[in-house]
């Protein structure tokens, strides 16, 4: 890892562990994007631009025809003095123009990087592990600095980039557009990566060829949403799981963003991503800044499981934060598809009795324990607990809990408001709405105004107060609308569009104080199951309860997508009953389990209800787990067969030292004349010898990874098999298998 600045050719060259991208400051300290990709030791300009005279193509200067900013690769693009493509940013002045121009001024190169005050991003634990460069850009005429900052990485094929607006004129300006990063590829032979979805439906992977024009994936919903993850990515040709280049883009960022990819007149590919600039402005006054969320880059020449291990080890190990980000997370069984609304204190402790005896650690009780929640029409805001069904209140409980030898957790909603709450008639105003029009609601509640100072108190002392009336060591933080009517009451006409990303600030300042207030707790967040995970989320809640749909079918690609970006240790994943509440399907109890056990399993059915059998099995499941549950939360991932490709799907966690691993294969529909397989493991220690701890045969590495495991034929829809692999250490053991092969 290190930055260079070549001061004679203003060149700029970051490099992170195995990757380099470099810039340069051209004639009139206009700055370009000269290469990303695999690391190279020095740049000595083997790609200069070639500056060519092409038709209809603006230049700064008059008599210089071959310099237009339309055919060079910016870094950070203007709108209004030539180039005609996506810009990085827009803003307006005083006299109703929008045309700015910024220009290199300075740089500093500096170790370590800095914290982005108010926002989530991933951070270093020592200088060592980084170095940043600020690049200071300014447009003169206005007095308006931006600085492009850029982390690299000593352990990451990363780059961490953000921008700040700086107003230091005579006037106000008012930011239309702020990205975070943009980047002009220089051809287009690529693959677009992105993620399509909906509620009970996350993270489908979408690969098409990039065409002419801009593709884009968004959300305008005020959250990063379910219907699109804030991430794009750009894959070579032939680039699969194992092989070839992948540039990806990921917004570390809750709220609405935009990622686009656009291919231009000479098949020059321009990738950007930031906050969506629909229905967003800030206004500037003069002196004030604005800093734009942080985009991780990540480079891989092998493939998307290598770029998927950097997403998975950065964020886990330096995003996620707090005393849960390196133990391993508790067995947790949730009521909420055993009971819904119904139930009381003794139905709870019988779920909950049940689960100890099958090995499971933690009781969380969901929605219904508050206000008079008997469906949910009502009582989100008022965050008192309901005696009808917990007379003796939840310290009562939690200590009946604590008592069999199991830990409490409990579900808040926290940034909504029901209609029929004493929040809102006391409050009416602390909803986002727009005066004067109706409402329009989802799943019959509002949004709270977290652009707000009150209401953020009013949300951070109300949590407080239960979190600190009883031995609560788990908070699911759901949020289950998107906004409408987007408006704040306390805002000034010209800051409206403000609102929305107003809200994340206010709500990255809850989650900072609640859960600095709490450090002991595990926080897990939801929205309507998988609709808010992202890296803005992880920053303050180190796992995310990956999607509403517990079918084991289904949720093979809801983890296979989610897999793409976020580390296992960060989705929560339950065994549920059969029939599927969600899809009516019904899958064997193994099946269920193994695909639970592929991230932080949890079980969220009625316990009571299940035969003798099927608690054995339950109780198998919850042992086996707590002895892989290291690797398999903390270990490298390894996708193997894509559910989106085919009849099954396959994936394998190897520990951090290799010397353990955990293979998982699930078939969906059974075949006739189906194909004999053989699952080829990744990511072993080719040269050590590993045993199957079941059946006690022995291999080395290298023939688990090339000639594979043959999977017998299974006869049976949705069925699956896990293997355990551990390495030999003992030598007399290594000698025998030695002089048997012999
Ligand atoms: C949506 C969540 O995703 C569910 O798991 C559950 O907590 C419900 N909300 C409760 O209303």
């Amino acid at each position: 890892m290190n930055i260079y600045f070549d001061d004679k050719e203003k060149i700029f060259h970051l490099q992170s562990k195995n990757m380099s991208y470099i810039m340069q400051v051209v004639e009139g300290g206009y700055l370009t994007h000269l290469y990303w990709g695999r690391k190279i030791k020095t740049y000595h300009k083997s790609n200069p631009i070639i500056f060519v005279d092409r038709g209809f193509s603006p230049n700064p200067n008059c008599s210089e025809r071959t310099f237009s900013l339309d055919t060079i690769p910016n870094e950070y693009p203007a709108y209004g003095n030539g180039d005609f493509r996506n810009p990085a940013y827009q803003l307006q002045l005083e006299n109703g123009s929008t045309i700015t121009d910024l220009r290199y001024v300075k740089h500093e190169i500096y170790d370590g990087k800095e914290k982005l005050r108010g926002l989530p991003a991933v951070y270093v634990e020592s200088e060592d592990e980084a170095k940043t460069l600020e690049i200071t850009m300014e447009d003169k005429l206005i007095g308006l600095t931006v600085i492009l900052s850029y982390t690299v990485f000593r352990d990451f094929n990363a780059i961490a980039r953000s921008a700040e607006f700086k107003n230091n004129g005579n006037e106000k300006i008012k930011i239309l557009k702020a990205l975070s990063a943009s980047v002009d590829f220089r051809d287009s032979e690529y693959d677009l990566l992105t993620f399509h979805g909906a509620h009970i439906n996350e993270r489908n992977v979408d690969r098409r060829p990039l065409v002419s024009g801009i593709q884009t994936v968004e959300s305008c919903r005020g959250s990063s949403s379910p219907q699109h993850d804030p991430f794009i990515a750009l894959l070579q040709k032939n680039a699969d799981e194992d092989y070839g280049e992948v540039y990806a883009f990921n917004f570390i960022y809750s709220g609405n963003f935009v990622a686009a990819a656009q291919v231009d007149q000479f098949k020059n590919t321009r990738v950007s991503i930031g906050i969506n600039p629909f229905d967003f402005s800030w206004l500037l006054e003069q002196n004030e800044s604005f800093k734009t969320p942080e985009v991780v880059m990540v480079y891989s020449s092998n493939g998307l499981g290598d770029m998927s291990r950097t997403y998975n080890k950065l964020y886990q190990s330096r995003l996620c934060r707090g005393k849960f980000r390196d133990s391993v997370r508790p067995i947790l069984i949730n009521n909420w598809e055993a009971t819904y609304f119904n139930f009381n204190a003794d139905k709870i402790m019988e779920i909950a009795t049940e689960a100890k005896k099958l090995g499971i650690e933690l009781m969380v009780l969901d929605d219904g324990w508050f206000g008079k929640r008997d469906d949910d029409f009502s009582s989100l805001g008022d965050w008192v607990v309901d005696k009808n069904k917990l007379p003796d209140g939840l310290e009562d409980l939690a200590n009946r809990i604590n008592n069999i030898g199991m830990n409490f957790g409990l579900w808040f909603e926290p940034e909504m408001v029901s209609q029929n709450s004493d929040l809102y008639r006391k409050h009416p105003d602390w909803c986002i709405h727009v005066p004067n029009r109706p409402y329009t609601f989802g799943r019959s509640q509002l949004v709270l105004d977290l652009s707000r100072n009150d209401v953020c108190d009013y949300i951070v002392e109300a949590v407080s107060k239960i979190l600190y009336s009883a031995p609560i060591s788990y908070v699911k933080w759901d949020m289950n609308r998107h906004m409408t009517e987007v408006g704040s009451a306390v805002l000034t006409p010209e800051r409206q569009r403000e609102t929305a990303h107003r809200y994340m600030l206010g709500l990255y300042k809850v989650l900072e104080e609640i859960t600095s207030r709490f450090p002991n707790v595990l926080f897990e967040s939801c929205s309507s199951g998988g609709g808010r995970f992202d890296a803005g989320m992880l920053y303050y809640m180190p796992q995310t309860w990956a999607s509403d749909n517990t079918d084991a079918v289904c949720r093979l690609k809801i983890q296979y997508g989610t897999s793409m970006i976020y580390p296992t240790s960060s989705i929560g994943a339950h065994v549920s009953t059969v029939p599927n509440h969600q899809v009516g399907r019904i899958t064997p109890i193994n099946t269920r389990g193994h695909v639970a056990m592929s991230g932080n399993l949890g079980y969220e059915l009625d316990l009571t209800k299940l035969s003798k059998e099927e608690k054995e099995i339950v109780k198998l499941q919850v042992s086996n787990y707590k002895e892989i549950r290291e690797i398999i939360q903390f270990g490298d991932f390894y996708r193997i067969l894509s559910p989106f490709d085919r009849n099954e799907a396959a994936w394998n966690f190897v520990s951090k030292n290799k010397s353990e691993m955990v293979g998982y294969y699930f078939n969906i529909l059974s075949q006739p004349a189906a194909v004999i397989r053989t699952l080829k493991f990744k990511g072993l220690d080719e040269n050590a010898l590993y045993e199957n701890i079941d059946t006690k045969e022995v291999f080395y590495g290298d023939e688990l990874m090339n000639v594979g495991i043959s999977i017998p034929i299974i006869k049976e829809d949705f069925s699956s098999l896990m293997w355990r692999f551990k390495k030999i250490k003992s030598e007399v053991t290594i000698l025998r298998h030695i002089k048997k092969i012999l």
